[in-house]
């Protein structure tokens, strides 16, 4: 079921995504050429997918997530674009082809993960991308914003780096993690319960607690499979954590400890969607589909 659902979804995100793009003026083709190489290179959509599984939860047109859809994508992708970078984690290799910097040069790496920022900011507050009325279109830019900025994303990105070679306890790589993935996981969710315009206080608080558990349990499970997969079922190099002297879950707790507490935030995930009828089993899905996922 999850197979289907994901492959429509992404075809779907993968159309609008691409009517983002169209004839350049030629100085601008290579940049161009840059973002898209980033975005079309065959990532899982799993943030794209939780926005839509988010909005038909709460019994909202897909549709009028398109908009919210591109964005979590668009920031994704600038953030592993700039997390390959030689000054990050210096990765040669994402989703089995080189990654944007060794396929085109390092300026040019950096410009394309800033061009897929800005616009994805552009998408969310374009009304005709983004159908939404003028308050919910506003409180979904700053939902996103938050999340991939300094208190998001970003902020965790730096905590990452500044922990290299360093023993974090579980509390500190917690916080790491929830930062530097669960955010933007956690804001996919958010904006995709937005988009469906009938999110209600108690809807948006039983899909926070939801997306915190997953957001966490996605990079619980990256790690895990940094450590146990192989580089040609991951399309990047596998044993990269290891090798950087990453704090990790299965480097602190212990490989089958990190996978138990995958699965333990995998159920807290689908307790906190108990008062969700059938609406919600592709969030249900996407929750099993998260710690079982081999790439
Ligand atoms: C990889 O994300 C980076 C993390 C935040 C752990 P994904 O595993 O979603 O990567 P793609 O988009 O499918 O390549
Ligand atoms: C990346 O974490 C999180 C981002 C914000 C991009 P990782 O550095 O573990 O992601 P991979 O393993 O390179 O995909
Ligand atoms: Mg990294
Ligand atoms: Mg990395
Ligand atoms: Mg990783």
């Amino acid at each position: 079921m999850i197979a289907a659902y994901q492959a429509r979804c992404q075809s779907r995100v993968d159309a609008a995504l691409d009517s983002l793009f169209g004839q350049e003026q030629p100085q601008l083709a290579r940049l161009y050429q840059a973002m898209r190489y980033s975005l079309f290179n065959g990532g899982k959509r799993v943030r794209p997918l939780l926005v839509y599984a988010a909005c038909e939860a709460l019994g909202g047109d897909p549709d009028r997530a398109d908009g919210a859809a591109c964005a979590v994508e668009l920031i994704h992708a600038y953030s592993l674009v700039h997390d390959d970078l030689p000054a990050m984690d210096d990765d040669d290799l994402r989703r089995g082809q080189p990654t944007t910097h060794k396929a085109f040069d390092e300026a040019c790496a950096i410009l394309a993960g800033d061009g897929l920022q800005s616009l994805a900011f552009e998408v969310l507050a374009d009304a005709r991308r983004n159908p939404q009325n003028t308050q919910l279109r506003l409180t979904m830019i700053s939902t996103l914003a938050r999340a991939a900025g300094p208190a998001g994303m970003v902020g965790g990105q730096a905590i990452d780096l500044g922990s290299v070679g360093r023993q974090l306890d579980q509390n500190a790589l917690e916080i790491m993690h929830r930062h530097k993935t669960g955010a933007l996981i956690e804001a996919s969710v958010q904006l995709g319960a937005l988009a469906s315009e009938r999110a209600d206080e108690h809807a948006l608080k039983s899909l926070h607690s939801y997306a915190r558990a997953i957001g966490l349990a996605f990079q619980v499970q990256d790690d895990i499979l940094d450590v146990e997969s192989d580089t040609a079922t991951l399309g990047k190099t596998q044993g990269k954590d290891q090798a950087h002297d990453k704090p990790t879950y299965p480097a602190l707790l212990g490989l089958d400890a990190a996978k138990a507490y995958a699965l333990e935030l995998r159920d807290q995930a689908l307790h906190a969607l108990h008062p969700f009828d059938s609406a919600a089993e592709p969030l249900r899905e996407l929750a099993r589909y998260i710690v079982e996922r081999r790439s």
